[in-house]
């Protein structure tokens, strides 16, 4: 049996129970608390990679992130966010954002394990509910948003760690682009889909666009819509891509996660 303990706000909820060992209503309640809390985390999973990828699995097709290490030969999907002590400028992923959202079809689902962190609540992941943040919208901006797209690229404005990492190899990565609704409907709920940071501009051209992109940035990550996630070693986390929009805070320190998206 599993135990769900949601979080204040109901934004994020902790999942108690042993990952290898799950029964088939196990994970259908284990879905449900995703789609929920948008954000569920596990304590205490010391899992190899295969089990990691095997859990993985129960959420959809494996995604591949060629802009990030893979662990290895065996587990090219797996891959690693690192950050060592002694790196300079921002952290991976420093700026609210949705994963990938530069691709035709981003990951539904990120996971993160954590393999090594700093002393607990200096480098939280954070999370802001896109769900909440739709529903306290102004009913005109609701209309005005079911009617536009935003483009996306993968050199925005979070891309400075893209540039830290090229600068390093000296290899310049691909730029992706991609076109995407700026409302996004999940099992009959809506939550507002813009990434802050791959954003380039509104489809099709309006009056007042950056008047509007001012309100939506601020809107999208009011405090009240946020979660602030610690980590500890060995703990699991998976978030909804398309209802939560997450940032590493910036931190100083060692830190290994084992990254999986997945559609
Ligand atoms: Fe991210």
């Amino acid at each position: 049996m599993i135990k769900v303990i949601p979080n204040k706000k109901n934004i994020g909820a902790e999942i108690v129970c042993d990952l290898r060992k799950l029964s088939k209503q196990d994970l259908t309640r284990l879905k449900s608390a995703l789609y929920k809390y948008g954000v569920i985390f596990f304590k205490n999973q010391n899992l190899t990679s295969s089990i990691y990828l095997k859990f993985a699995k129960n959420f959809g097709k494996l995604a591949n992130y060629p802009r990030l290490k893979g662990l290895s030969k065996k587990y090219p999907q797996i891959t690693v966010v690192q950050r060592k002590k002694t790196d300079k400028g921002p952290s991976f992923g420093e700026q609210f954002h949705t994963d990938s959202i530069y691709t035709k079809k981003p990951p539904r689902f990120t996971m993160l394990l954590s393999k090594l962190v700093p002393k607990k609540g200096i480098a939280n992941t954070e999370f802001c509910s896109q769900y909440l943040a739709y529903k306290q919208l102004p009913l005109n901006i609701k209309n005005k948003l079911k009617k536009i797209k935003a483009s996306y690229s993968s050199e925005g404005p979070i891309s400075i760690t893209t540039k830290e990492r090229v600068k390093e190899k000296g290899k310049k990565i691909k730029e992706l682009k991609s076109t995407h609704k700026v409302l996004k409907k999940i099992n009959e709920n809506y939550a507002i889909y813009c990434s802050p940071g791959h954003f380039i501009d509104f489809k099709p051209n309006f009056k007042n666009k950056s008047k509007l992109k001012k309100f939506l940035f601020s809107h999208q990550i009011k405090k009240k819509f946020q979660y602030s996630m610690p980590w500890e070693k060995n703990q699991l986390a998976i978030w909804d891509n398309r209802s939560m929009l997450h940032q590493a805070t910036p931190f100083k320190g060692n830190r290994l996660m084992h990254r999986i998206t997945i559609h």
